[in-house]
């Protein structure tokens, strides 16, 4: 997936080499996590087969700190198996974990401006576009408050 052009086309922009891929996947989705917020492994129901990762990350705010109550949604799948409602029903049951299981108040997600299948999947789950990034590679904000706050808004 690391070395795949068209998976890193919106995540980094360009393929990792083998080497900075097996660095990256050590220092990141194999640490250790905290307060239960971090990628999973993403496996095919029918035959157990992995996929790509998928989860919830600590929220940081521009200054490196913990957004408390807040997490980040992830989806990363290998580009054999886009297309098949992977992403959007680990998205999903990430989304209802982050209520129910974690009592997050808002999940948050940016995506690469281009991303269509990523806005797709966010848009469908019911998130809101609250800002966008210009520069080099531009970013889109995304945002879902939990049912508790969206009922507090009414
Ligand atoms: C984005 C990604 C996770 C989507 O995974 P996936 O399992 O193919 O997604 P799904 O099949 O669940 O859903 C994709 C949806 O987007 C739609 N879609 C695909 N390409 C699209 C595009 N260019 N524009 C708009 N919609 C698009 C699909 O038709 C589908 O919608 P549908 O269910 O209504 O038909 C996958 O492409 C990926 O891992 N990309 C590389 C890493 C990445 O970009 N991760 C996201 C970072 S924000």
């Amino acid at each position: 997936m690391e070395m795949d052009p068209d998976v890193r086309r919106y995540v980094g922009g360009h393929p990792r080499s083998r080497e900075d891929a097996e660095r990256k996947f050590r220092e990141g989705p194999l640490q250790e996590v905290s307060g239960r917020l971090g990628v999973w492994a993403t496996i095919l129901k029918s035959n157990g087969q992995y996929v790509g990762r998928c989860g919830l990350y600590p929220h940081m705010n521009s200054s490196g700190g913990l957004v408390a109550g807040e997490a980040t949604l992830s989806f990363y799948i290998a580009r054999a198996n886009w297309g098949h409602g992977v992403a959007s029903e680990a998205a999903k049951a990430f989304v209802e974990f982050g209520w129910k299981q974690l009592e997050l108040s808002r999940i948050v997600a940016t995506v690469q401006v281009g991303n269509g299948a990523s806005v797709r999947i966010l848009e469908r789950l019911g998130f809101d576009l609250i800002s966008t990034e210009v520069g080099p590679r531009s970013f889109l904000k995304f945002a879902l408050p939990s049912p508790e706050q969206r009922n507090r808004r009414e």
